[in-house]
């Protein structure tokens, strides 16, 4: 399919101060947007200047939630080169989330190249400074203009940019981070290992909860039981006890990170078995009153590798390794970032180079 291209004609001035990007709130000259419906399957591929879009009242998105996104990151090397991190894992993932929602699968190959064609339009928005990217956000929702609940038979795929600092505006000092015990995310056989908004949307209550206490985000515990450790509102969490790394087991309701992924295959490749497990919360617990618990860290695309401070549940606060990043967390960080950034050899070929 070919693709239209149609130039903005009076470029956005870039941020003059890349060390007060934040997250998420910053949007480059352009969008890529393709059409989808059942009888001429994906068409109209276009790249245009980012602008709003319309949308029928009764488009199946507002009133189902049929919506699925990814999220990965453009990297800006220091010769003036821009990569990919594993973008071929989030087609992958999306194409997935797709089928669990009753969406359209996409080609990851076309998906690929148009994000490509579109970085090359807007190379000038990849920041410079240490610790800055491209925050790419493809997305994809059902649109049918039909108030009844089924399958999408119209759907439109888009992709958007946003220059980025660190997630968190603690940056790489530790975050705090509430055990949450009253609300769920996710339950076997919904739909907690897909990227939908729904998710999101439901785990704002337990957020905003978290945030008026103190704490960056929550970590939820499994909904059947609420007895497990899960993931965190936008990372999947990994710990270090007596010495050796744990992370929950992926079980079908925690989204199954492309961070998480690389980090156990980082290990791996250094003969550190990390253990994929069931971790009850009363084990956390007792191995943070005991100083059994040394590191915590989160880790996501958006987060990267975000230490984890303070771990409160049930009014209780525990505070991990001093309050400071731990060795092994930092370890993991340079490592990720260093091939991330270019400035480490990729053995894994995880780097998808743009120029
Ligand atoms: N868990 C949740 C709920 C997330 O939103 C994210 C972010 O994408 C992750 C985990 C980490 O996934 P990834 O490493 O693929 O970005
Ligand atoms: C990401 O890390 O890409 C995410 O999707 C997290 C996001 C919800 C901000």
């Amino acid at each position: 399919m070919e693709i239209k291209i149609t130039r903005k004609l009076n470029p956005a001035a870039k941020p003059q101060d890349e060390s007060k990007l934040g997250f998420g709130t910053i949007f480059t000259d352009h969008m890529f947007l393709m059409l989808w419906d059942k009888a001429q399957g994906w068409h109209d591929a276009e790249i245009l200047p980012l602008g709003n879009l319309s949308i029928h009242p009764s488009s199946s998105v507002l009133h189902y939630g049929a919506e699925i996104f990814e999220g990965l990151k453009a990297y800006r090397r220091a010769d003036g080169g821009i990569q990919l991190f594993r973008p071929w894992e989030n087609f992958a993932r999306f194409n997935r989330s797709a089928r669990r929602m009753g969406l359209p699968e996409v080609d990851p190959e076309f998906c690929l190249e148009a994000l490509k064609k579109l970085i090359a339009l807007d190379a000038d928005w990849v920041p410079h400074n240490p610790g800055t990217s491209l925050y790419i956000r493809p997305f994809m929702f059902g649109d049918d203009e039909n108030l009844a609940v089924h399958g999408s038979g119209k759907a439109r795929f888009i992709i958007i940019l946003s220059p980025v600092g660190s997630y968190y505006p603690e940056g790489l000092a530790p975050v705090k981070i509430m055990i949450e015990d009253e609300d769920v995310r996710a339950v076997r056989g919904g739909t907690g290992e897909a990227k939908c908004g729904g998710n999101y949307g439901a785990s704002v209550r337990a957020g905003n909860r978290a945030e008026e206490r103190g704490f960056s985000q929550v970590l939820w515990l499994d909904g059947v039981e609420q007895k497990y450790i899960e993931e965190v509102g936008a990372m999947n969490i990994m710990f270090k006890i007596n010495g050796r790394i744990v992370t929950p087991a992926l079980n079908g309701s925690i989204l199954p990170g492309i961070t998480r992924k690389s980090i156990l295959e980082l290990l791996r490749s250094k003969g550190i078995e990390a253990e994929e497990r069931r971790i009850s919360v009363d084990e956390l617990m007792e191995a943070a009153r005991t100083g059994a618990l040394e590191e915590a860290w989160g880790c996501g695309t958006a987060a990267v590798v975000s230490p984890v401070g303070v771990l409160a549940y049930q009014g209780e606060e525990y505070t991990i390794g001093g309050g400071k990043i731990g060795t092994v967390t930092q370890q993991l960080y340079n490592e990720l970032t260093g091939i991330q950034w270019g400035e480490l050899p990729d053995p894994f070929g995880w780097v998808c180079k743009l120029n």
